[in-house]
């Protein structure tokens, strides 16, 4: 069947401070790419991006989202299919993954997959509605993922700067977009209290259905994240991703101490010439949220505790007086990390000696 969507011209459709003053594009929104072009052209290189659904076949998707939601909130699914933090709730599908305080051992490269059975399956509208469709646009193999994640964000959700696992996850990494548009930036450092971040290297804006796949420089030489600025209302997306037959579960047996998984990665100019974002190091200390108490956000690992708990406690309070409905709200089993760490948090705790800072933080 020949493939009904073309691509997207990523590269032509970056804005940079030089091409908005230009007036070559229009600065309509924060979007805005500051990497020099030798780099945007690097990371752009390992984009790939396809409108794949109308606003018609979004709409049916979103519903789809909106009863994972609903059955999240009753408890229907198992412990680890579920991750909430007070901006964004993750569902884990087919696979998932320890990261942050869930590491008995933390380091990049020390994520392991939880044991087969511990999260639920990929539901079917997520294969007969999305997968289907990024096959027939050989955007991805057919029969290849096995891992389908979604983040659904409220406003002001974020994710901060990580690569994906490479020991976890094959590439590409490949995700759709629904409810709005937002973009997704590669290269920020994070800083907080409040929450800050530094100019984007790229600024991938990402349309309501559009399919974005990363591989390559993208993916494994940079970090990318969501900037809280950048999700003005609610905004999901559907990550789908094969994970590596050899990549280390839970119950399997720990590498030496030294070793890690994964090689770093961040040897690429991200770690140039980084200019310090000006906070002094206190906030280096802060309890993961900007100064509105509102943000999902990282921090050290030797904090994480207790704001765990008050994230879990925090985020309870924050679903009771948001949910409409009279169901139970299930309780946080309390072990759970509820920030997006990933292996973003592991690099702070161990480069830091190494690197001046800040540099994720
Ligand atoms: C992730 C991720 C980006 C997004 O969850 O690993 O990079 O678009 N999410 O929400
Ligand atoms: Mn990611």
């Amino acid at each position: 069947m020949p493939e009904a969507f073309e691509f997207v011209d990523v590269l032509s459709s970056i804005k940079t401070p030089q091409s908005v003053n230009d007036k070559k594009q229009h600065k309509d929104d924060q979007f805005i790419s500051h990497g020099s072009q030798e780099e945007i052209e690097k990371v752009c290189e390992g984009i790939k991006q396809k409108q794949v659904f109308t606003p018609e076949e979004c709409e049916k998707i979103e519903h789809h989202i909106d009863i994972v939601a609903e059955n999240a909130e009753q408890g229907l699914y198992k412990t680890h299919t579920v991750d909430s933090a007070p901006l964004r709730m993750k569902y884990f599908f087919g696979e998932g993954y320890t990261y942050g305080t869930q590491m008995r051992r933390k380091g990049p490269g020390q994520e392991k997959l939880y044991e087969k059975g511990e999260i639920d399956a990929i539901p079917d509208w997520i294969y007969k509605l999305v997968v289907k469709r990024l096959e027939d646009e050989k955007l991805i193999p057919k029969n290849w993922i096995t891992s389908a994640v979604i983040n659904d964000y409220r406003p002001g959700g974020c994710i901060v700067s990580h690569v994906d696992p490479r020991h976890i996850f094959d590439r590409p990494i490949v995700s759709v977009s629904f409810y709005s548009k937002s973009a997704l930036s590669f290269g920020c450092r994070f800083s907080f209290k409040p929450i800050r971040v530094s100019n984007p290297v790229v600024c991938l804006p990402m349309q309501r259905g559009c399919a974005t796949s990363i591989s390559g420089y993208a993916a494994d030489k940079i970090t990318h994240c969501i900037r809280p600025q950048d999700v003005t209302s609610r905004r999901a997306v559907i990550i789908l991703r094969r994970t590596l037959e050899n990549a280390p579960r839970v119950g399997d047996p720990d590498p030496p101490h030294d070793l890690s998984y994964s090689n770093h990665f961040l040897n690429h100019s991200d770690n140039r010439k980084r200019q310090r974002l000006s906070l002094d190091s206190s906030t280096h200390h802060h309890n993961g949220r900007d100064r509105h108490g509102h943000n999902d956000a990282v921090e050290p690992v030797k904090r994480r505790r207790k704001s765990d708990s008050y994230s879990s406690h925090h985020m309870e309070k924050k679903r009771l007086s948001v949910s409409n409905s009279q169901d139970k709200v299930k309780k946080d089993d309390g072990h759970k990390d509820s920030s997006d760490l990933k292996t973003s948090q592991n690099i702070i705790a161990k480069k830091a000696t190494r690197r001046p800072k800040p540099f994720f933080l």
